[in-house]
């Protein structure tokens, strides 16, 4: 989509109803147009029975589901769930330390980042983690749900062609299919197990309790069952490739590395003083985060929007009715008419003052407007948290040169299917 871009410019017609636009001012004009809505191909209901999600199409129920969720996300409950991220961390470490990385370690660090991820929420999803960290190993319910990214992607195509895609669904592989039920009903089991445990727990379904007693449009059983499944993963997948990146752009460009390590090394006296709050004002850690995730953007395809039928005007043209248009972070995060030598990996372009001649407007990796991400404050807190606790302790380095030079040669079925990254952990000298 990148290379179409660059070469027929900031509108291009991807499919026979659909644009992509690389233009920051698409981001207003289709994201804060209250009128455009998620077309129903990507997140369509299993069945008519099932409820709408918070990633689904229908709006008054999103609405719902945003303002049920709400208090897990202010700054007050983030300032709750602190503890919460650092004992995750504190785990994490400790295995570092006791596979033996007082000296050195190498590991596949794309693994670490989904352990600590998943089981982080895990345990706000469902009341417990996966268990992962402090094993070392993956749980079968999360290798499965992060090889699904593909499945998803062929049953978002299947739905394209509407209302065929019922016949067509039949000749999708079994195992995607049992893999999407076996998910569904592992996440509907767990949120009952945690509703049975009755507690109060500081977790998004204690959150969902107490948005409930106050009003006459509860969030159901069976809607706490469907959000979960996807905030399990909206809530994981999305920040541990973020951080994959992150590391991947740091560990190929060793002055950016350096100038981090630095930052990080200074703000400290001692390991137990990283914490999420203090992490907050690391600019240069910052800047290196919105840095990698330019150029690895989790989600770096987009679930289209809907043109209504009045019509809309997108970055001063007239599209019809019924067009699917949408912002592709990648083409859009790389274009040169956005990002000035747009595939390097370059944190000091997001610094303060910086004289980067780079249009900032079209950087939203966590979208614009009443979709917008609703983890974005948790996210930045784990991603600050965990780089800056490895990177406050450890010297890192590639075990061996990476598969690939660039974080963009490696393919994307809506989520990217990352190769393993070998990288060596030495307990920094003093
Ligand atoms: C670096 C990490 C993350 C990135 C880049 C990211 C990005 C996004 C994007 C682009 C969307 C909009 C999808 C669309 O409508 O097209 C989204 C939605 C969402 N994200 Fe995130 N996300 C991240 C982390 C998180 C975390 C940590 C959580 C929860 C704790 C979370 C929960 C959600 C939810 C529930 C939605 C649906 C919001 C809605 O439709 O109103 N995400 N995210």
């Amino acid at each position: 989509m990148l290379d179409l871009h660059n070469r027929y410019g900031a509108i291009v017609r991807i499919a026979p109803n659909e644009l992509s636009y690389v233009d920051a001012q698409a981001w207003k004009d289709i994201y804060l147009n209250p009128l455009l809505e998620r077309n129903g191909v990507w997140f369509r209901k299993l069945s008519p029975a099932e409820p709408w999600s918070i990633m689904g199409s229908h709006e008054a129920d999103h609405a719902r589901f945003r303002r049920a969720y709400m208090g897990a996300f202010s700054d007050q409950a983030i300032k709750q769930h602190s503890q919460l991220l650092e004992s995750y961390v504190d785990v994490m470490m400790q295995k570092f330390t006791d596979m033996g990385a007082e000296g050195s370690l190498a590991l596949n660090i794309i693994d670490w980042f989904n352990f600590i991820t998943f089981d982080i929420s895990g345990d706000l999803c469902f009341g417990e983690s996966f268990g992962s960290t402090a094993t070392g190993q993956q749980h079968p319910w999360v290798e499965i749900a992060c090889s699904f990214g593909k499945g998803i992607a062929l049953i978002a195509s299947l739905n394209f062609f509407s209302p065929l895609h019922k016949a067509l669904k039949y000749i999708l592989p079994t195992n995607i299919r049992q893999r999407a039920i076996y998910h569904r009903e592992l996440s509907a089991k767990k949120v009952q197990q945690r509703l049975e445990l009755g507690e109060t727990r500081n977790d998004f379904i204690t959150t969902l309790l107490n948005y409930n007693e106050s009003k006459a449009q509860p969030v159901t059983i069976k809607e706490m069952e469907l959000n979960s499944s996807i905030m399990v993963f909206a809530a994981s997948e999305t920040t541990s490739t973020a951080m994959a990146a992150i590391i991947f752009g740091l560990l190929q460009n060793p002055a950016a590395l350096h100038s981090v390590t630095q930052e990080i090394r200074s703000a400290f006296q001692s390991e137990d003083e990283v914490t999420v709050s203090s992490t907050m004002t690391l600019d240069y850690l910052n800047a290196a985060i919105n840095e990698g995730i330019r150029l690895g953007p989790p989600s770096a395809v987009s679930v289209p929007r809907v043109v209504p039928k009045e019509g809309a005007i997108i970055c001063g043209q007239a599209v019809p009715a019924g067009t699917f248009v949408g912002i592709n972070q990648y083409p859009t995060f790389r274009s040169p008419q956005n990002f000035s030598q747009p595939s390097q990996f370059i944190p000091e372009r997001f610094l303060e003052g910086s004289n980067f001649d780079d249009d900032k407007d079209s950087f939203h990796p966590f979208l614009m407007g009443r979709h917008q991400c609703i983890g974005i404050r948790f996210a930045w807190a784990e991603m600050r948290l965990i780089l800056a606790r490895l990177l406050y302790v450890y010297d890192i380095s590639f075990v061996s040169e990476p598969n690939v030079k660039d974080w963009g040669a490696q393919q994307t079925f809506i989520f990217w299917q990352k190769m393993p990254m070998e990288i060596r952990l030495s307990k920094r000298q003093r």
